[in-house]
């Protein structure tokens, strides 16, 4: 199969760049690994932050996304991004977004951690999937964009690769194989422009908040074919996921501190004043820090969130979707007190890409969380991420429409079929959920919000040698989505723990016992293949 663009993911930041590059005239393919809708953004809880009242401004924006990032978010980067906002807000509208509004007409403005005013537009407490289902009847009406469910995207063919006589810093796309998982086989999609818009890692983590497609793929996949990856040491930990037994974890968006919840601890006592003057919304490193050392210090599995001074229908009305999750586990929010423990959720690096989400191969691009912009630095500010994406997949789009003209005098290379016709079928489908059941305990264990060198040099030491038998076992056996996926989300844990050990200070979301002061020259960590 042949197309111009081939976008990896349906989420938020492949569904609007798709969009816009096939009213640029393109033909487009989608790839996603499971149903169209299965994705992170479906899953967001909280909104999209953008300056759209007279009350706030570009300025206060760009200054509490540096002041979150710790130092280490590019300033020009963030300029860009925080006033393409208003532009991107329109767009959604255009294409039926229909944001929460108050009774005047305007949106409703929610708040949460690190932002010092109500920026966050929301659709109620289900804003990604709003989104997520506004943008896909869009894409399903227009002809110039197939849809390709159930389609796994294994490896980039790069030009280098074919053996073309491309030096690995000039390299460029050619392609991409697809694993079509309801037929078993690999298909060959030619393409000049391939862009990742696959999600994040959280499940590399036992506890996330994110859904089971998040694994980390776009990363993996751009890492083996020679893309700079960066920054992958700052997970963002979500300070409150809703406690269970099971090891599920239920997001409850920050959007409920915006609206006055306290965090307590098991002594039910008040305890983020202690840590941070902003309390309750201090930027989520450092409220994530305070419930470790809370839970740490009294020996208890949860913290409280505390909403009880709302009454049900304001809550009914603010956060439905929370508001009946909890009523099924049996908690009342408007009376009870809700049990919420850190999660993962968020990786702020990823790809390393410039502002028109270009990566250091040609013609691949990358958009969303599995990009890293420079945005969020060391640690992302609650609500940029989705409006990064759509900042990004729209000039993303101007940007491989002119690529793909420019490119067009030079014909694609022949991309040859998959091989794996004499693999035998796994005699052994039990080793790959133990390896998983390994890889995500030693990460929770060892590379969580509180690190040291010593736990980080163990944890590499036992994902290096995951790394290896997997990678024996994938060349021996017959492909499956399982197998692909702990093959990424292994070597995606491998670079987290490579990151955080050239990483000789704390800053954000990356915290070590054994340098806890902040180097003075802030500097970005890039992971290549080829150097
Ligand atoms: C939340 O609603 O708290 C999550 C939103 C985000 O991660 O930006």
């Amino acid at each position: 199969m042949e197309f111009d663009i081939v976008v990896v993911g349906s989420g938020i930041a492949g569904l609007s760049f798709a969009l816009k590059s096939a009213r640029l005239g393109h033909k487009v393919a989608i790839v996603t690994k499971k149903e169209r809708s299965d994705t992170n953004t479906n899953h967001a809880q909280g909104g999209i932050a953008s300056v759209t009242s007279c009350a706030d401004d570009f300025d206060s924006h760009v200054r509490d996304t540096l002041i979150a990032g710790d130092g280490l978010c590019n300033e020009a980067v963030v300029r860009a991004i925080v006033s393409s906002g208003p532009k991107q807000i329109k767009d959604l509208i255009q294409n039926v977004v229909e944001f929460t509004r108050l009774e005047d007409g305007t949106p409703a403005l929610g708040r949460e951690g690190g932002h010092s005013k109500r920026r966050i537009l929301h659709v109620k407490d289900y804003t990604g999937r709003a989104i997520e289902e506004a943008l896909l009847k869009c894409v399903e009406r227009n002809d110039s964009i197939k849809i390709f469910e159930h389609h796994f995207a294994i490896d980039l063919v790069t030009r280098s690769k074919l053996g073309k006589g491309c030096a690995p810093d000039c390299d460029e796309i050619a392609g991409i194989y697809v694993f079509d998982t309801r037929n078993n086989r690999v298909e060959t999609f030619k393409s000049r422009v391939v862009m990742l818009a696959t999600g994040g890692t959280g499940c590399v983590y036992l506890y996330t908040t994110n859904p089971t497609i998040a694994t980390g793929d776009g990363i993996a996949m751009a890492y083996r074919a020679g893309a700079k990856v960066s920054n992958l040491e700052f997970i963002q930990f979500h300070p409150t996921a809703l406690y269970s037994t099971t090891g599920e974890r239920f997001l409850i968006s920050e959007a409920v501190r915006g609206e006055g919840a306290i965090l307590r601890n098991a002594k039910a006592e008040a305890f983020m004043e202690k840590y941070d003057p902003r309390k309750d919304l201090a930027p989520r490193d450092i409220v994530a820090r305070a419930i470790d050392s809370e839970m740490k210090r009294l020996g208890s599995a949860h913290v409280w969130l505390d909403i009880t001074h709302k009454d049900a229908s304001f809550l009914k009305a603010r956060f439905p979707q929370i508001y009946e999750h909890c009523i099924q586990r049996g908690i009342d929010i408007s009376k009870d007190y809700m049990p919420v423990v850190p999660a993962a959720h968020y990786m702020c690096g990823g790809v390393k890409t410039d502002l028109n989400a270009a990566t250091s191969i040609r013609g691949l691009y990358a958009c969303g969380e599995v990009a890293c912009t420079e945005l969020h630095g060391a640690n992302r500010l609650a609500s940029n991420s989705l409006l990064e994406a759509v900042v990004l997949s729209d000039n993303a789009s101007a940007a491989t429409d002119e690529y793909i003209k420019s490119s067009k005098q030079n014909d694609l290379p022949d991309v040859p079929a998959w091989k794996d016709g004499d693999f035998r079928d796994s005699d052994e489908r039990v080793v790959l959920q133990h390896n998983l059941g390994e890889l995500r305990r030693t990460m929770w264990n060892y590379v969580g919000i509180v690190r040291t060198t010593k736990r980080l040099e163990r944890a590499l030491n036992r994902i290096e040698n995951l790394l290896k038998e997997i990678e024996d076992y994938y060349w021996n056996f017959k492909l499956e989505p399982d197998l692909i996926e702990l093959r990424n989300e292994t070597l995606v844990a491998a670079l987290i723990v490579r990151s955080a050990l050239s990483r000789k200070e704390s800053r954000g979301l990356h915290y070590t016992l054994d340098y806890p002061q902040k180097l003075p020259e802030p500097k970005d960590s890039v992971l290549c293949k080829n150097s």
